[in-house]
């Protein structure tokens, strides 16, 4: 058994999200490109002789909604890694990613848990089964443990890495309450009733990712989702015209929102937008991509 260990994992973007329509398990088939971001969730997990899971939320996420005691992904992350279905450990998480923002937080939080709860327990879990197991747990949970920028197929849980030695500033915005991932998707479905089978590849990305130019990327990005979420939140299309006249080479909706993320020419250029957007949204971040996928930030 190791000593305390605390394991760091970023949320992901979505600079393609193409969707089809449902499959027979009610799930869509997708086809994306994730890219992770610099905004973290913290988990430590630490010996002990029951189980627990503690979080602890930023001081922009006070007030968001939490799963209850025992509901957490964190709690199904510990009774399927602990060889004897009964696990034993202290896990707190720090949270800084947006809650059901559609930045896959509970994706970051899950793979932290995995890799922090396999050192801790000593048990060596190879890389083909901690995939396995992240894409039982959720489908972008295998992103999060992979991190940098990836091409994501099936239902988003079937990752293959992506060379890309760009590096894009956002800015990132949250809003104050979440959005149901369930219920973006079912208003995706009302609005687009005749969505092909097979969802849109991401050629776009793909080219733009190549040349590692946010002004080529910025054109190419693309979220199927965004149109529902609109929908669904309406004050959200005004940001991204407001980020988008600030200077934001381009604003779009993160996965199935309602943060919006706007990717910016430069650093400098990022901050004037956070700037510009905290004035009628409580928080702006600044984060760039890619970053790497959940690792080992200490051991105590
Ligand atoms: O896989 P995950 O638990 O993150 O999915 C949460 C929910 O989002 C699913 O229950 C489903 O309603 C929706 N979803 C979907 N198609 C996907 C991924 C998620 O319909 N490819």
């Amino acid at each position: 058994m190791s000593a305390a260990v605390t394991v760091r994992a970023a949320a992901k973007i979505n600079l393609h999200l193409g969707v089809g329509a449902p499959r027979e398990d009610g799930f869509h088939p997708l086809d994306t490109v994730y890219q992770a971001v610099g905004l973290y969730d913290d988990v430590t997990a630490d010996r002990a002789h029951g189980w627990s899971v503690e979080t602890r939320l930023a001081n922009y996420l006070q007030g968001a909604f939490l799963p209850e005691a025992g509901a957490n992904i964190v709690d199904a992350v510990g009774r399927r890694m602990a060889p004897d279905g009964d696990p034993k450990a202290q896990v707190e998480i720090r949270k800084s990613i947006p809650i059901a923002g559609g930045m896959a937080g509970g994706s970051a939080d899950a793979a932290a848990a995995m890799v922090a709860l396999d050192r801790l327990w000593g048990l060596h879990t190879s890389d083909e089964e901690m995939l396995a197991i992240a894409a039982e747990l959720g489908s972008d949970v295998p992103f999060a443990l992979l991190g940098g920028s990836a091409h994501g197929g099936g239902r988003g849980e079937l990752v293959t890495p992506l060379v890309d030695n760009g590096d894009y500033a956002w800015v990132v915005v949250p809003d104050e309450t979440g959005l149901s991932t369930p219920a973006v998707y079912r208003h995706f479905d009302k609005l687009c009733p005749d969505a092909p089978a097979v969802p849109p590849p991401p050629h776009g990305v793909l080219e733009a990712l190549s040349y590692g130019d946010p002004g080529r990327l910025a054109v190419a990005l693309h979220n199927d989702l965004e149109e529902a979420a609109v929908d669904l939140r309406p004050s959200l299309g005004a940001l991204l015209e407001r980020g988008e006249s600030e200077g934001a080479l381009r604003g779009m909706v993160s996965g199935s929102g309602p943060t919006c993320v706007f990717l910016c020419e430069s650093t400098d250029a990022a901050q004037h937008v956070a700037a510009a957007l905290e004035s009628v949204r409580r928080v702006a971040l600044v984060a760039h991509g890619p970053v790497a996928g959940a690792h080992i930030a200490e051991v105590m």
